[in-house]
This record gives structure tokens, sequence and C-alpha cells, in this order.
């Protein structure tokens, strides 16, 4: 019984600091040369009597010598590491770093700039906040046009001409207030309408405006533009199909469709089953815009167009409601990571 708390008292005062030390605390209390292990070997030759305090007591010991090799062998490794990685361990796997993503509409209004700028249009921007004349006069709106109604524009409170711009058509005006003939632009931009939210609509959504005067431009000219752009954009399987329609800025005007990429033509619940989607308004600049913005109409015609971007991305990306790319949600926007590089 004196043999085991001395043995105690050489445990717990025994010095650990390193791996050394660690080797030789093993040889003299664990190994099976130990004298702890020939105290536990003697457990059978003690008096009946004795034995089993004895061997309790012995049990006892051998837990706590394992118990400080451990403790020790633990913080001696880990030091080890340190000085070898200056604290890092080396061996840990790296995490995945997270890659941002483009957003959606600006992947789809760089590609449409791409595919004019491709064939010889350049880029414009200008105000969001625009003026009437800008939106609405020079662009032949009469004073009574639905589109100045406060239903569809937002106004400005300090200025009653001032206006959230409806259309990114403004910008034609400026580039031909500040361009000569030939022009051929296009012109990205952002655009508000004072509108319900709804899956198919937004308050705000984004436009590219194309622009191209110069002399003799025909009406074919424009088609064969838009068919080309179509086609880059959707696949070279895409048709076009050009509806009369009304702007005031053109005549003629025209809307124009493209095949339903997600039904293949056979029609789908996007198409409303006709096969066709409808991408943009287009038409033959009004003689009364070119005078406006000085611009000889005797000489010069041209072509406009302007296209809505998200509806674009819907068609691209299969989604069905516009809200989610104004939402943010990034389960939404990781999406498109790949896209972005
Ligand atoms: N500005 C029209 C809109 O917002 C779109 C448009 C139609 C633009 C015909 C044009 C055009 O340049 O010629 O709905």
């Amino acid at each position: 019984m004196r043999d085991i708390d001395r043995i105690r008292r050489e445990i717990t005062q025994f010095q650990l600091s390193d791996a050394v030390q660690l080797e030789a605390f093993r040889l003299q209390f664990l190994s099976k040369k130990s004298e702890l292990q020939g105290l536990l070997g003697a457990i059978k030759s003690v008096a009946p009597e004795e034995r089993k305090n004895f061997g309790q007591q012995v049990n006892e010991l051998k837990q706590l010598a394992l118990q400080v090799f451990e403790e020790h062998k633990v913080c001696i490794e880990d030091a080890a590491l340190d000085v070898q990685g200056g604290g890092i361990d080396l061996t840990r796997p790296a995490e995945s770093l997270t890659l941002g993503s483009m957003h959606p509409i600006s992947i789809v209004m760089n590609e449409v700039i791409d595919i004019f700028e491709r064939i010889g249009f350049s880029t414009v921007s200008g105000p969001d906040i625009d003026d009437d004349w800008h939106v609405f006069s020079a662009l032949n709106f009469a004073e009574e046009h639905p589109a100045r109604d406060m239903q569809d524009t937002f106004f400005v409170d300090v200025h009653p001409d001032v206006v959230l711009r409806t259309h990114t058509s403004s910008l034609q005006v400026r580039t031909m207030e500040t361009q000569k003939p030939p022009i051929r632009v296009v012109c990205p931009g952002r655009v508000f309408r004072n509108e319900a939210i709804t899956s198919r609509a937004h308050c705000i959504f984004h436009q590219v405006e194309g622009l191209y005067i110069a002399e003799n431009v025909s009406f074919a000219e424009m088609k064969q533009t838009l068919l080309y752009f179509s086609q880059q954009m959707f696949g070279a399987e895409t048709k076009i199909r050009l509806r009369p329609s009304f702007f005031p800025f053109t005549e003629p005007s025209a809307e124009m469709d493209i095949s339903c990429n997600i039904c293949g033509g056979k029609g789908c619940s996007l198409c409303k089953h006709t096969g066709w989607v409808e991408i943009l308004g287009c038409g033959m600049v009004d003689p009364n815009v070119l005078e406006n913005c000085g611009i000889d109409n005797q000489r010069y015609t041209g072509y406009a167009f302007g296209l809505g971007i998200e509806r674009m991305a819907m068609l691209k990306y299969k989604t069905s409601d516009i809200r989610l790319y104004f939402e943010n949600d990034v389960r939404f926007l990781q999406q498109f990571t790949a896209a972005t590089q």
C-alpha cells in the first residue's frame, strides 16, 4: 500500500512537457515491465481479506496513469503541430470560396448589347429621371395621350415636368439631338411605370432601345436586323413575325413576336398556346420625331425598336414570375454563377 501512495505521487508530479518525457512516463508507468504492472500482477497473491481493497487501489492508479498520459499526449501533439504550421492545421481541407454572380438582368442586357455591337451599333445611356419633352413630347405623344396619365407615369413631385422615364425611347431623342446621321445606337436602361406588381408586370423593368438613322433606311433592313438579333439570342431555328401596331413615334409601327422557345412553337402556357411570344415594339421613325430632334426628314429615314429585358430573361431562363428578378433571393441568383464566368 505504501508503494501505491508513492507511485501516485510520482505520477502526479511527473514533469510532462515534451515527447521524450511522455515516452519516459509511458515506460515508467504503463509498460509491461513497469512497477505498476508488477502491482497489477501481484493482486492475486494478496491475502483474500485485503485483496479487494488492494485491487481497487491498483486499478485506480492504472486509470490515473492512463488519464495523465492521454491528456498530455494530446497537448504535446498539438503543440508540435503549432510549431510546424504556425498554429494552422495545414492538413485541414480548405473551405470552398463562394462565388458571386452577375445579376441575370445584367447578363441578358450585356448579351443584347454584344449582339448589336457586333453589327456596328454603339451604346448610349442617359438619365432615369427625365423631362416631358424627352419622354413624351418630342416622341410625338399627343397632349392627351394616356401614357402621360397618372396611372402610368411616376411624376417627380418637385416639378410637374419631371418624370421617371417610362421607356428608353427618351434616349432616341437625346441621341438625335446630339449626333448627326448616320446614327446607329442601342440604349439600355431602367424604366418605371406606375403599375401593380404581378407575376407578369413590375413597376421597374429594363429596356434596350435601338435606333438607326441614315439615308434610305428601309423597313426590310429593320426586319432583317431583328431576325439576326433573335436568332443570335434564342437560336438559329428561331422565327419572327411582325404584327401591325401603333406607337406615336413610329409610322408604320409593329410588334414583333418570336416563335416560343419553350414549346418550340407547339403551344404552352407561356405563349398562351399560340406558339408565339412578343418581345419588342418597332417601326420607322415618324418624320415628326426626326423634325423635333433637328434631323432633316426629307433626307433621312430610320427605324427604331424597344425590347424588354425581363421578358427576354424569362424566355431565356424559363422563369414564369418576373418578381424573381427583383427580390435578390440568393438561391435564385446563385444559379447564374456559371453564366457569369
Ligand atoms: N417605347 C415602347 C415601349 O415602351 C417600345 C418601343 C416601340 C420602342 C416601338 C421603339 C419603337 O423604339 O419603335 O413600349
